[in-house]
């Protein structure tokens, strides 16, 4: 450990946070120990601040709260828990203004306010092209046919009923959008990271494999080449996926999301599960999977979801989310309030397999140590990493760097804007960088 965690730096988080607007202004006005009164020694605070807190008087410890002398609530009294009325500045956000219709939209996840892996099911992110709907169970079906009378000896029509029969599995995954810091191509355009790569979620999906239910309707594995997957919902939202994809038996026909049916938003009753692949061919609501042999090019794969390259071409069908990473404390918009220790932390992800390893960097890039990794470390999962840094007071840059078990790295923005130009909206996995200034204000910039 960098210094002794008595010494621990103060952090206002942001949006949310825990301080005080007084408390803020205390530590601002250089008054550093105001948990403390000034005639106690610094020695004796720092070997047992608690003590310390306890003689002189803290309110907080001497007087019974109403917690501690009355009957709490009954069991069930939310026969649905809720998150604590003090955490409510947690919320999923939509940037203002970044589309016309809060239908067709997104909704960033406060990647800012989580810790480990998980992302709570309330606080996934939203990306709808039409709006989402409560769909009724009983009334969901999802066909499965060929695009000619060879793909499949057998199509079929499921029920919920007929899904929820079969072996499920269950497995941890990310999902991100494409478009995840797709408003970062050219320059710096929003001020945290819940903005910034706010379009990535991880959970606990269970389904029954996409392979098993191909196989039920008989499919042909010599001539299946592609299926196509389609949602309920009115955005006629349509992805090809190549079948050895579906073949090595990793995506998912999933019901479930983090112990508990998906929620509405995430595709309620059942949504496509693409280890590794960009978000959009996530498909929700999934109503219907065609096999054929080519790729169907629909709108979602012909103008939007392509990579604009230097050169005016676009790139189609780049669906891997490559190796990517983002410290998520300290972050943009948030508040060193004191010198001393704090704990770096951030997440780091690849769509080809596990984080090998992680290396953080408080000057810019000029140097960089490794993080400490914290298990579990899955394939196509969101991997924490936290390091500690002890800061000075003087400016710093943070970075995260991760490489992943391909040997891939993540790339610096002048090595990805080298290859790829500043005009995309995908696919941009560049470093991360956050400016900490002497008042200890913390913002996003960008370092080639
Ligand atoms: N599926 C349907 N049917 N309709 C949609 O609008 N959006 C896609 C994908 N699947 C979408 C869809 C996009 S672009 C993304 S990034 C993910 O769902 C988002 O999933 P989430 O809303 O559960 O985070």
């Amino acid at each position: 450990m960098a210094e002794h965690p008595t010494h621990r730096g103060r952090i206002r988080p942001a949006p949310e946070n825990f301080l005080s607007e007084a408390d803020i202004a205390a530590v601002k006005e250089g008054r550093r120990d105001f948990h403390r009164k000034a005639h106690i020694p610094a020695s004796a605070a720092v070997a047992a601040p608690g003590l310390a807190r306890a003689a002189e008087g803290d309110p907080n410890i001497l007087t019974l709260p109403p917690w501690t002398t009355s009957l709490g609530q009954a069991v069930a009294a939310r026969p649905y828990g809720l998150p604590s009325q003090y955490e409510k500045g947690l919320q999923r956000r939509e940037s203002p203004g970044l589309t016309r219709m809060p239908q067709v939209s997104v909704a960033f996840t406060p990647l800012q306010g989580l810790f480990g892996i998980i992302t709570p099911s309330g606080l996934h992110f939203e990306r709808h092209h039409q709006g989402w709907s409560d769909i009724d169970p009983s009334r969901h079906r999802l066909m499965v046919h060929g695009t000619d009378e060879g793909f499949v000896k057998q199509p079929k029509v499921y029920t919920m009923d007929d899904i929820l029969r079969l072996p499920p599995v269950s497995r941890m995954h990310f999902i991100e959008c494409g478009a995840n810091t797709g408003m970062e191509w050219g320059n710096v355009a929003v001020p945290t990271v819940q903005y910034s790569h706010g379009m990535l979620s991880c959970s606990e999906f269970t389904g029954v494999p996409l392979r098993l239910l191909l196989e039920d309707c008989g499919v042909d594995w010599k001539k299946a080449k592609y299926v196509l997957a389609e949602g309920a919902d009115g955005s006629s939202m349509t992805r090809t996926i190549p079948i050895e994809l579906v073949q090595s038996d990793e995506v998912l026909v999933a019901y479930g999301q983090n112990g508990e049916m998906l929620r509405p938003e995430n595709g309620y009753p059942l949504r496509l599960v693409v280890p590794g692949v960009q978000g959009v061919s996530w498909v929700k609501w999934l109503r219907r999977i065609e096999v054929g042999d080519q790729p169907w090019a629909t709108k979602d794969e012909a103008i939007h979801y392509i990579d604009l390259m230097p050169d005016g071409r676009h790139r189609q069908y780049t669906s891997t989310q490559e190796c990517k990473s983002v410290i998520t404390t300290p972050s943009g918009g948030q508040l060193l309030l004191d010198k001393g220790f704090y704990n770096i932390s951030g997440l780091a992800w690849s769509g080809r397999g596990k984080i090998k390893r992680v290396d953080v960097s408080t000057d810019g890039g000029v140097n960089w140590r490794p993080a400490r990794i914290e298990g579990p470390v899955l394939s196509k999962c969101l991997t924490r990493f936290n390091i500690d840094w002890a800061w000075d007071g003087k400016p710093a840059v943070l970075q995260s760097r991760a490489v992943d078990e391909t040997g891939y790295v993540q790339p610096a923005y002048g090595q990805l804007r080298a290859v790829r130009g500043t005009k995309s909206i995908y696919h941009n996995n560049a470093i991360q960088s956050w400016k900490v200034v002497e008042s200890g204000e913390v913002s996003n910039v960008q370092v080639l």
